[in-house]
């Protein structure tokens, strides 16, 4: 009775082990079956969709023109990054508003429009000055859907926090205006108590201008003739490395190198307008939180 009570516990137990062996199969069967489901269900769209090259930066295009697709059907153009230097870090990003978003940036400021003044660098007030002669106002942070929609465009274009930005100043241009070339960086210690040093400069083109109205990089290392543009800028655009204005552009340079280091050689002025009018955007981004 012993040994068959040992038999039988052992004949169950061959018949578990074998039961075992083969649900262990199936398993493994299964996962193979898994894994390759999820491999042909992954390829399938990297086969399909053509990828981005990596200097277009679709990935954020995507992302933000098919959240604001649905509310705004007007087509947009072509986007595309390009990068215009290193020393300044400088990049063109291609149709970065839409006419209609450029038209209401000049709507919303043309009521306000005032004198430009300039940072006084000793006492950090604000003065009027030769070297600026524009008229411009400061849209306040958020101040409607639109001009939130840019400011979050600016915040994953640049990878600085909205927080950071100061409100979108609209500048007018008219002919013979200009803006002497300067640093957006302080020299004094007065503007950087809110948010710290700016850090980076988001400029926007509402307008094409006819002739003149160039941002020029005076300082800018490298080939400043190798532009595509080159024959069409002005003298004073010729001085330096220029970007000509374009309704919808947007030019980003940064103020700072990597390290943080304030950038000598992003002096930058607006060339005089020779021909039509120009209307700007700019968005200064510091280093901390911006207070409004
Ligand atoms: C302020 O600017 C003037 C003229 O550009 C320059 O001579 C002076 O050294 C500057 N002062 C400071 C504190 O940077
Ligand atoms: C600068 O670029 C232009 C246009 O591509 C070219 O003709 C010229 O030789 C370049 N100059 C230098 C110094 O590399």
């Amino acid at each position: 009775m012993a040994s068959k009570g040992r038999f039988y516990p052992r004949g169950s137990s061959r018949k578990s082990s074998s039961s075992t062996l083969l649900f262990s199969v199936l398993a493994i069967c299964s996962f193979f079956v898994l894994i390759l489901l999820a491999y042909v269900t992954l390829s399938i769209p990297k086969t399909s969709s053509d990828s981005p090259k990596a200097h277009e930066v679709n990935s954020i295009l995507h992302h933000t023109s098919t959240v604001e697709r649905r509310e705004d059907i007007e087509e947009r153009a072509d986007q595309w990054v390009e990068v215009i230097s290193w020393e300044p870090r400088a990049v063109i990003y291609h149709n970065f508003l839409s006419p209609d978003e450029c038209n209401h940036l000049i709507n919303l400021a043309t009521p306000h429009m005032e004198k430009s003044t300039v940072v006084d660098n000793e006492t950090g007030k604000s003065k009027d000055s030769r070297v600026r002669t524009s008229s411009g106002t400061f849209l306040a942070r958020g101040l409607d859907e639109t001009v939130t929609a840019i400011e979050k465009r600016i915040a994953d274009f640049t990878f600085l926090p909205l927080e950071n930005g100061e409100g979108l100043q609209v500048l007018h241009y008219e002919v013979g205006q200009k803006y002497e070339p300067h640093y957006d960086y302080f020299l004094d210690q007065f503007n950087a108590k809110n948010g710290g040093q700016r850090m980076a400069t988001v400029l926007m083109y509402l307008s094409d201008v006819e002739e003149g109205g160039e941002t020029v990089f005076p300082a800018a290392k490298g080939n400043i003739s190798a532009v595509s543009w080159w024959n069409e800028l002005s003298e004073c655009g010729k001085e330096g490395l220029s970007v000509k204005p374009k309704m919808g552009d947007a030019l980003l340079f940064w103020s700072m190198r990597p390290d943080a280091s304030l950038d000598s050689s992003s002096l930058h002025g607006g060339c005089p307008v020779i021909k039509g009018n120009k209307w700007s955007s700019t968005k200064w981004i510091h280093v901390e939180e911006y207070m409004v």
